[in-house]
């Protein structure tokens, strides 16, 4: 199934979770209209929100709360976003310039507060203490991720087993929570919402692997970021983590300075040469690929349905992409 296939079969649910999204970022404060509407409406995927959707139809989820759990899921998304572009100094996001750039850091910062907020107002409405809980949870544990994320900034030595948990903590986490909740709103068995959990915390894990390896092979126009940055801020992702381990002398010492001296001058294309002979580049490709799979295969338990189909392309569509 391809992307247009998959959002045929959820325009309607996509469509009320849209409207819910712009009804819920309505405010008195005109600045939170302008610079809210700007990143909600800037091109973003919807993918996390998908998600949630499909989990529910693949589950025949009956009632409508799904839904509002999808625009909660996109608002948390959309408030980390606003954060992250702050914290990493991005300049360009889904080829236009970030709310950061035009509209300042304290901006950026504050109207993602009043987004990850409202998200909780929102929660209450489900009236359940245990989607509650895992989303109080999970929004910690993605704070954590990017604490973690920054103390290995600059550090070469960063291991891939740190590495993979700081992409479980700050990607994989908002996954599961997606998709595990449209299974707990559902109320189906332990073992179905353990199947859901797991298809959203591979598929996550494989997602920013994936967005790993497209900061060193994408082309910026393509990607819409600016290409080189995880670099530029000596984030020591897979790649670089890999060639650490794998490269020869040269290729160490390179990767090193690097990561120790990132300041954006580094010549990107010399690293790149460096990653690619070293087969950096394609072991991330395979790793991305292998959890796609493990995303796939937790999904055997589940009836056979175009909703689990379009779950299963997803996680294909997640490690073949360009952007
Ligand atoms: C993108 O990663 C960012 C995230 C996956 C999470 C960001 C989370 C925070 C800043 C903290 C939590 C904030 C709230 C409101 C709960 P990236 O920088 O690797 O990717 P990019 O290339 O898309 O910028
Ligand atoms: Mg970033
Ligand atoms: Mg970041």
């Amino acid at each position: 199934m391809d992307l247009t296939a998959i959002r045929q079969l959820t325009d309607t649910d996509m469509q009320a979770v849209d409207q819910l999204i712009y009804k819920q970022l309505e405010s008195d404060v005109a600045l939170i209209n302008q610079l809210g509407f700007y990143i909600i409406n800037g091109g973003g995927k919807r993918l996390r929100p998908l998600l949630s959707i499909l989990a529910a139809r693949a589950i025949d989820y009956k009632g409508q709360h799904h839904v509002k759990l999808a625009a909660i899921i996109e608002f948390i998304h959309t408030a980390s976003l606003l954060h992250d572009d702050v914290v990493d100094e991005s300049t360009l996001r889904r080829g236009r310039e970030t709310a950061n750039a035009l509209f300042g850091n304290s901006a950026s910062v504050l109207v993602g507060d009043f987004l990850y907020t409202r998200s909780f107002q929102m929660m209450t409405e489900l009236e359940s203490m245990q989607v509650l809980k895992v989303l109080a949870d999970t929004t910690n544990v993605l704070a954590e991720g990017e604490v973690l994320q920054l103390m290995n900034c600059n550090d070469p030595d960063t291991t891939e087993e740190i590495y993979m948990r700081v992409i479980y903590c700050k990607t994989a986490k908002l996954f599961e929570a997606a998709t595990l909740l449209a299974a707990v709103l559902a109320n189906v068995t332990p073992e179905w919402q353990q199947a859901l959990g797991d298809y959203g915390k591979f598929l996550g894990t494989a997602f920013q692997l994936t967005d790993d390896l497209l900061d060193y092979t994408a082309d910026t126009d393509e990607l819409g970021k600016n290409i080189g940055d995880d670099l530029a801020e000596g984030k020591p992702t897979l790649p670089l983590i890999y060639a650490m381990e794998h490269g020869n002398e040269q290729a160490k010492k390179l990767i090193k300075t690097a990561i120790e001296n990132a300041d954006g001058t580094q010549a990107i294309d010399e690293i790149v040469a460096a990653l690619h002979a070293c087969g950096a580049l394609d072991y991330t490709q395979q790793k991305a690929e292998q959890e796609a799979q493990k995303a796939i295969d937790s999904l055997s338990v589940l009836p056979d349905t175009d909703y689990k189909q379009a779950l299963i392309s997803l996680a294909h569509l997640s490690v073949n992409r360009k952007n």
